[in-house]
């Protein structure tokens, strides 16, 4: 099989280091790819907001799958695009997307098939809104409607900071037309932890959950980041809490879709709250995570290619799916001042000896090859992975290799699943 995997992250670094190890796979290109998955892929300079090109692409070449990393072209409507051109493609519809697309469609979702009770109104004039925001009290969450690279939600503990988000988006334009609307929403409170699927539509089949560290220093401080860490499993996840975000809140929602006329075809994340009211929806993403993808992919036994043909075909009931116990840890080595101002094109050095040690792998990030030799070429510049039978092994191996990579300005969180090993010695 000839396969495209569209992005250049660690995540899509992930999935090509994956999909390689199918032996239904002949070729594997990325669009426009990286470092890592220059490797072990041949490196096509298409952009992923190019639809066009990449669907012409996909023709030329008769790629028999493409796999779609990061939502954007999702949201632009790539799937839909590849369908009326035949072409086979792993990811949801544009329709479908809007689950992650407008917060408004999905909170609506949820409200009219009774999946969550959350309460929260929806406004596109911003008195209204700072109205409903004094009379709900705080702390209360605003969230720009649309996606806004991450920075459209805001979490307000004072009625000032609602009501300054709430004019960043509806009245300053902040956020362009995907603040032209704002969900204000309860706040939920507790630990969160996430669960992909894979959904052909009808049948959903749970991934492995896993957990990201979004802030960019130690315990949890500073700005939000794309996720400088990871671990998979969730230790405070128990199974019968899991089982009830799969069978009461993700499955009732892939349901509610295809009951909608936008059937959902692709990994789903839901992100949650573990309140002490039970589990609530936070969000969903119609993609894989990243970082949680270098975590949970090193886990799966099944062939990913055959899951990912099988969704795409309708079969996903045929496909049995197999993970192993092992712990996984993967720490993101980030260039410093990341997520402001940061430096690249700094040499890196040390990565094939970290890569050398035992059930470690180095998925590449921000990095460009340049005569032989990796540079850095963004703000998160390598996952640094490791397998273990417990999480002290898998994150001692995981702090030992990202010790031995080195570059100018190198910045990495100290404390990545720290509390997966104290909930280990405390058993
Ligand atoms: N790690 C969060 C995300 O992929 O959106």
């Amino acid at each position: 099989m000839k396969i495209l995997i569209l992005g250049s992250g660690g995540r899509e670094h992930t999935l090509t280091w994956k999909t390689a190890q199918s032996c239904a796979v002949d070729q594997i290109y990325c669009a426009p790819g990286n470092g890592g998955m220059a490797q072990i892929a041949q490196c096509v300079d298409l952009r992923v907001d190019d639809l066009d090109g990449l669907a012409d692409f996909a023709e030329q070449q008769s790629i028999d799958l493409t796999i779609v990393g990061p939502e954007a072209p999702l949201v632009a409507g790539i799937a839909d695009l590849f369908a009326r051109r035949g072409l086979p493609i792993y990811g949801p519809t544009q329709q479908a997307m809007q689950l992650e697309g407008s917060k408004s469609f999905a909170r609506d979702l949820l409200r009219k098939y009774s999946i969550d009770d959350i309460r929260f109104e929806v406004f596109d004039e911003a008195g209204a809104a700072k109205a409903y925001v004094r009379r709900r009290g705080v702390p209360i969450v605003v969230k720009a409607d649309g996606l806004a690279a991450g920075k459209g939600v805001k979490v307000a503990q004072t009625i000032e900071e609602a009501e300054a988000h709430i004019d960043l988006c509806l009245e300053e334009g902040g956020f362009g037309s995907a603040g032209d609307v704002v969900v204000v929403e309860e706040c939920l409170v507790g630990p969160e932890c996430s669960i992909k699927v894979f959904s052909d539509g009808e049948t959903v089949v749970p991934m492995v959950s896993s957990q990201d560290y979004k802030r960019i220093g130690d315990g949890d401080t500073g700005n939000n980041t794309g996720g400088m860490g990871c671990y998979s499993p969730v230790p405070a996840l128990d199974q019968a809490t899991f089982d009830y975000i799969v069978e009461k809140l993700v499955k009732p929602t892939v349901a509610a879709l295809a009951e909608e006329g936008y059937p959902y075809v692709g990994t789903l994340y839901a992100g949650c709250i573990l309140t002490d009211k039970g589990p609530k929806l936070l969000e969903y993403n119609c993609r894989f995570g990243d970082p949680e993808t270098q975590v949970v992919l090193p886990r799966l036994d099944t062939d990913l290619l055959e899951i990912l043909q099988a969704t795409v075909e309708g079969r996903l009931d045929e496909v049995e799916i197999a993970w192993h116990d092992a712990r996984c840890v993967c720490v993101v080595v980030a260039s410093g001042g990341y997520p402001d101002k940061y430096e690249t094109g700094k040499p890196i050095i040390g990565l094939e000896d970290a890569a050398k040690l035992e059930d470690v792998v180095v998925f590449h990030a921000g990095t460009a090859q340049q005569s032989g030799q990796f540079m850095t070429n963004g703000g998160r510049v390598l996952g640094v992975t490791a397998l273990g039978e417990t999480f002290g092994a898998a994150r001692e191996r995981a702090y030992e290799a990202a010790e031995m990579i080195d570059f100018e300005g190198k910045y990495h969180r100290s404390d990545i699943a720290q509390r997966t090993v104290e909930a280990e010695e405390s058993v």
